[in-house]
């Protein structure tokens, strides 16, 4: 892919001195402005080839200032004009999942199941950040997780890892487009490769466990689909897995990553990882920690200035040959080619029109939002009295998400402005906070509605990076306050604004209808709005089990069957889990409703349900079709689901894999065909040895509207 930049790239090798070749790999954060001056002399001394856009760690909890494109324009001018080799810098920001116009928390574009919807949602995003200067994004975060007390539950796509392949694949399109080097695209980078999501207890940077069987299975897949999507870049993560960091695993970062990812690009740290092997005790000096990590296939050091300071030491007592540096220098300089810095390095902002991605944000925003419940109440009509009640109707910030750096809570619509806006006179709102000094007045609100919607939730700051928590449920006075609520007697709407699952016994019962809003972005209010009166018909789906007990993690829905009793699937058998509760999902992975109502006809078998191995290998599928009518009152969307369970393998196999969706506009009244293939990609699994392999046999095959379904047929590979 890359190889039209190789005599370029051998030519520029054989100017630079091994001092230029480690800036190359060297990324320090944003200078603060006392450091200015000193950072100028090292981008003059070739020593800076790259910077990340921030001015510390976790980006996305703490204030960062606006981007200055003058600034940077006049930094890039000073590595092009003069430093030693005169190549351009790239610079990478955390544009997670918005820049200024900001998208809903990627574990709620995730439930959108509309991938077509994200890519669109990532071109914007990169519109608005290329146009100031950001060359490089440190996003699709494509960590599997199934801990939702793990604060980056957030940042990803859930626990499956269809999902999470379809969202590295939008967003990498959206973000790099066809042709990277464009004015409007940015370099994508997947993370943090590899196994983040699996740190125990969901206590942020803890250690790992993960077995190469489940390493390929579930946690590689959206990291695979980022290779073949042409992501630019990938970061190592902080954590280890099995006693070894993965910041100096040469398993994980060459010989998983390139020999059978296939990657062609380059690896960047995460932050200080490479300092951070001292405190992983696995080394204890600086030098051999460059070393390690460079070895291992990290070809640049983020914030720590490792490698600028240690590297040709390390070389230079032949610790490290410099063929080492010469490979990662190589890779970096294809990515700052392919991007066109050679042919441009600077910045020209051009206009672009806001209110379209506005518009898009919107969309985004009304399709991730997920209808839990629904005992008739919703939609609401414009011309009620609506008693709108709880802490989030006033919020602003937390509409927004963690992993906000550009986004401003000043220009989000709170719930109350955009309930205002969309009664449009007709109806009335009645609003109070609830958790304040006037609790009274509160249910007064209450009782003046014909139906009270809360606004409930949890705090972005509960949220993201460093952000574990130990229970996932919304604090006690937000309990307290639905609860004295419901003793109005009045029918009761709850919308939640979260960052992750919560556990919801004794929270769920309460209400007449739930929207699971998250932390939406921009347009997260005018969204909730539109699902609430029904302009838009809800049709995200959870991409993540929501558990009733935050004891019950972790608890997912691909899981193996136990062996006593036999097929306890999901928690369903107690007697095979805890005698106190029942760890049944309170809502499973696919779960979602409609204001509309699907109904569900018999597979249709396929015409073949028997295929040879070898067709199979060669390209034969297996078709089958499900016929789904719209017998409700709203012309919607439905997510089609479909799922295998591969009941004989020489390895344990899931109870359920989500293996294909199609998201059908029915139109009320009418029928829908819904037809799937499946082939070989879909019906095998990974040995622990990292070999694709599809087994003879049956295949038990579900189709239906979310995990549970027993709607099966099945099919047989001879
Ligand atoms: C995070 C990354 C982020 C980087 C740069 C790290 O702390 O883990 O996701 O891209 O900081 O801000």
């Amino acid at each position: 892919m890359y190889k039209k930049f190789d005599a370029k790239i051998d030519a520029l090798l054989a100017k630079m001195s091994l001092h230029d070749k480690i800036g190359q790999l060297n990324q320090p954060c944003t200078p603060l402005p006392h450091q200015v001056e000193q950072f100028k002399e090292w981008i003059r001394k070739g020593e800076i080839g790259s910077i990340l856009m921030a001015v510390g760690a976790t980006a996305g909890n703490d204030p960062q200032g606006a981007i200055d494109v003058d600034f940077y324009n006049e930094l890039q001018r000073i590595a092009v004009e003069e430093s030693p080799a005169g190549i351009p810098m790239i610079f990478g920001r955390d544009v997670i999942h918005g820049h200024r116009t900001v998208f809903p928390i990627p574990l709620a574009m995730a439930a959108s199941f509309d991938f077509d919807l994200v890519e669109q949602s990532y071109v914007d995003v990169a519109r608005e950040a290329a146009n100031e200067t950001v060359h490089w994004t440190f996003t699709p975060m494509l960590d599997l997780s199934r801990d939702p007390r793990w604060g980056r539950i957030i940042e990803g796509p859930g626990e499956d890892p269809l999902v999470g392949a379809c969202m590295a694949k939008a967003v990498v399109k959206g973000c790099q487009g066809e042709d990277v080097s464009h004015k409007d695209r940015m370099v994508a980078c997947a993370k943090h490769y590899i196994g983040y999501g699996a740190a125990e207890g969901g206590r942020d940077y803890h250690r790992t466990e993960i077995s190469n069987y489940s390493l390929y299975n579930y946690y590689l897949p959206a990291f695979r689909a980022a290779a073949e999507a042409g992501v630019g870049t990938y970061m190592s993560s902080f954590n280890e897995i099995n006693g070894q960091p993965v910041t100096s695993s040469k398993f994980y970062l060459t010989d998983v990553l390139r020999g059978q990812l296939g990657f062609e690009g380059f690896v960047v740290s995460d932050y200080g990882c490479v300092e951070q092997l001292i405190k992983q005790g696995v080394t204890d000096d600086r030098g051999e920690a460059s070393s390690m990590a460079i070895e291992a296939g990290l070809d640049m050091d983020m914030y720590d200035f490792c490698y600028i300071e240690n590297l040709e030491e390390q070389v230079k007592n032949g610790r490290i040959p410099e063929s080492v540096i010469d490979t990662a220098v190589r890779r970096v300089l294809r990515l700052k080619m392919a991007k066109g810095l050679f042919e441009d390095p600077y910045c020209k902002p051009e206009k672009f029109d806001r209110n379209v991605h506005l518009a898009h944000a919107r969309e985004m925003a009304a399709n991730s939002m997920v209808l839990l419940k629904n005992d008739g109440v919703l939609p609401l009509k414009k011309d009620m009295n609506i008693g709108l009640i709880g802490p989030f109707i006033n919020e602003r910030r937390s509409l927004l998400g963690s992993w906000t750096v550009d986004g401003k809570a000043e220009e989000t619509p709170t719930l109350l402005e955009a309930m205002t806006e969309a009664v449009e006179g007709k109806g009335k709102i009645h609003a109070n906070v609830g958790i304040s000094l006037d609790k009274d007045f509160t249910f007064r609100m209450a009782d003046r509605g014909d139906v009270v919607v809360l606004a409930l939730g949890e705090s972005w700051a509960r949220t993201g990076e460093n952000k574990a928590v130990s229970d996932i449920t919304i604090t006690e006075d937000q309990k307290s306050l639905f609860k004295k609520v419901k003793a109005t007697g009045k029918k009761m709407v709850g919308v939640f604004f979260c960052g992750r699952p919560i556990a919801m016994e004794g929270i769920a019962e309460y209400f007449d209808a739930i929207l699971y809003a998250w932390h939406s972005g921009s347009e997260t209010t005018h969204a909730v709005c539109d699902v609430l009166f029904g302009d838009v018909v809800p049709s995200g789906r959870l991409p993540v089990t929501m558990p009733r007990l935050a004891t019950h993690i972790p608890l997912y829905y691909n899981v193996t069957p136990s062996g006593r009793p036999c097929n306890c699937y999901y928690g369903e058998n107690p007697g095979n889990c805890y005698v106190d509760s029942y760890p049944t999902p309170y809502y499973p992975f696919g779960y979602g409703l409609s204001y509309t109502k699907f109904v569900y006809n018999d597979i249709i078998n396929c015409a073949n349900p028997e295929v040879s191995l070898a067709d199979l290998e060669a390209g034969k599928t297996f078709k089958l079709s499900i016929e789904v009518a719209n017998a409700g009152d709203y012309d919607a969307k439905e997510l089609v689901q479909l799922y295998i369970h591969d009941p004989v393998a020489k390895m344990m196999r899931p109870m359920r894999e989500l293996k294909a969706f199609e998201k059908t506009f029915i139109k009320k009244g009418e029928t829908a065909l819904v037809e799937f293939e499946l082939g070989y990609k879909d019906l095998g699994y990974y040995t622990a040895e990292g070999d694709y392999t599809v087994e003879p046999g049956k295949i038990e095959v579900f189709i239906g509207e979310n995990c549970l379904t027993e709607r099966m047929t099945e099919i047989v590979i001879k």
